[in-house]
C-alpha cells in the first residue's frame, strides 16, 4: 500500500503543474499582433498567465508619439515590453528571451530580411519552448508548393520542415487566407475603390478564403487558451470564401455606381512581374492568380466547427467608410 502511494507521489511530482493560463510572448505588435493581444488579453478562459510582446529596444524607448501611445496600449492590456530584435539578434540571444515562455506567437514578418523565420524557428527550437504559432497566418503553402512567384513562400516551407522534424516543440499554423483588408490594397489589385476598378486573379469563379485580422486574433486566443486536441498541425480559419465574382458584385451593392472591371491572369502578371521583377506584392497576386491553397471550405475551418462566427466580406463591407 505505501509503496503504491509513493509511486503515484512520484508521477504526480514529475508531471509539469500549470497553474492558470500559459505564459505567452507575441513577437511584434503590429496590425496582427495588437489584435492578438486584444483577444488573448479579453478572453474569457484566461486565468492569469503572463503576457508579453517583443519588441526592439529602439520602438520600446521611442520618442515617437504614434509608436508611445502603442506602447502604453499594449501595457494596458497587461502584457510587459520585452526588448528583442529579430532581424539582428543572434539564435541563441532570440533563445534566452523564447525560453522564458510556454507559448510564442509570432506576429511580425513582412519587412524582415529572408532567413528571419527559419532563424526564429531554430530559437523556438534551441529554447525548448513548449508550443510555437509560427507567423504562417496565410494561404496553404503545402498546397502552394516550392517555386512559386513569392520566393518567401519557400521559406515558410522550410519553417514547416523544421517543426516537424521534431516532437518536442508543440506548435499550431494557422491558415487565415488573405487578410480581408488586403482586398482593397490598390497595389494588390482586387478592389481599388479610388479607381473605381474589380479585378479578378486568375479566373472570375476562383475562390480565396478571407479572414479580419480581428478574428484571426481571437481564433489565435482560441486556439493559445482552448486548444482541445489541436497541436502539431496546420489548421483553417476564414470569415469567408468567395469567388472573385462574388466579391464584385458585393462591393458594386455597398458602393454603387460604375465600376472597370478586368481580369488579372497567370499570363498578365508574368508580364507585370518581368517590368519589376522585385514587386512583392505582384509576386502575391501571381499566387493569388495561380489559384492553389488560397481557398478552402468553411466547414474546413476550426471557427465553423466550433461555432464561432467570424466576419464575413458583406459585414465587412458595410462597416467600411463610404468613399467619393
Ligand atoms: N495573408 C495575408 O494577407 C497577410 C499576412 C500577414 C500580414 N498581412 C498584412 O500585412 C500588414 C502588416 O501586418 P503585420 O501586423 O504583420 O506587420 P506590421 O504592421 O509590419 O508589424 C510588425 C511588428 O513587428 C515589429 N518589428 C519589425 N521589425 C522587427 C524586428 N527586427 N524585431 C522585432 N520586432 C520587429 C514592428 O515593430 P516596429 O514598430 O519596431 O517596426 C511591429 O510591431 C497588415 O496590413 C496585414 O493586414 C497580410
Amino acid at each position: 500500500m505505501f509503496s503504491i502511494l509513493r509511486m503515484r507521489s512520484t508521477i504526480i511530482n514529475r508531471i509539469p503543474i500549470m497553474s492558470g493560463s500559459p505564459s505567452i510572448l507575441i513577437l511584434g505588435a503590429g496590425e496582427l499582433g495588437t489584435a492578438v493581444l486584444e483577444a488573448l488579453s479579453a478572453h474569457p478562459k484566461r486565468t492569469g498567465g503572463k503576457l508579453a510582446v517583443l519588441l526592439r529596444q529602439s520602438t520600446i524607448a521611442t520618442q515617437d508619439s504614434a509608436k508611445k501611445a502603442q506602447n502604453e496600449r499594449i501595457q494596458s492590456l497587461g502584457a510587459e515590453l520585452v526588448p528583442g530584435d529579430l532581424a539582428n539578434d543572434s539564435i541563441s540571444q532570440l533563445a534566452e528571451v523564447f525560453a522564458r515562455y510556454h507559448t510564442i506567437i509570432s506576429c511580425s514578418g513582412f519587412g524582415l530580411p529572408a532567413g528571419t523565420q527559419i532563424k526564429i524557428t531554430q530559437a523556438i527550437l534551441e529554447a525548448g519552448v513548449q508550443r510555437y504559432i509560427p507567423w504562417q497566418w496565410g494561404i496553404d503553402y503545402d498546397v502552394v508548393g516550392t517555386g512559386s512567384a513569392q520566393d518567401l513562400f519557400d521559406e515558410q516551407l522550410r519553417v514547416r520542415a523544421l517543426l516537424r522534424g521534431q516532437s518536442k516543440t508543440g506548435w499550431v499554423i494557422v491558415s487565415t487566407g488573405l487578410f480581408m483588408s488586403f482586398l482593397f490594397l490598390p497595389e494588390f489589385g482586387v478592389v481599388d475603390l479610388k479607381a473605381r476598378t474589380l479585378r479578378a486573379l486568375g479566373k472570375w469563379d476562383a475562390e480565396l478564403s478571407l479572414t479580419t485580422s480581428k478574428d484571426i486574433g481571437r481564433m489565435a486566443a482560441e486556439i493559445a487558451y482552448e486548444p482541445g486536441d489541436v497541436s502539431h498541425q496546420v489548421v483553417y480559419i476564414a470569415g469567408d470564401t468567395v469567388t472573385y465574382e462574388k466579391v464584385a458584385g458585393l462591393v458594386e451593392k455597398r458602393f454603387g455606381g460604375q465600376w472597370t472591371k478586368e481580369l488579372w491572369d497567370e499570363e498578365t502578371l508574368s508580364g507585370k512581374l518581368r517590368e519589376k521583377p522585385g514587386d512583392g506584392m505582384i509576386k502575391y497576386a501571381s499566387v493569388w492568380a495561380a489559384g492553389r491553397g488560397v481557398a478552402w471550405d468553411m466547414e474546413k475551418t476550426i471557427n465553423a466547427q466550433r461555432g464561432i462566427e467570424l466576419q464575413g466580406l458583406e459585414s465587412y463591407l458595410k462597416d467600411m467608410p463610404g468613399f467619393k
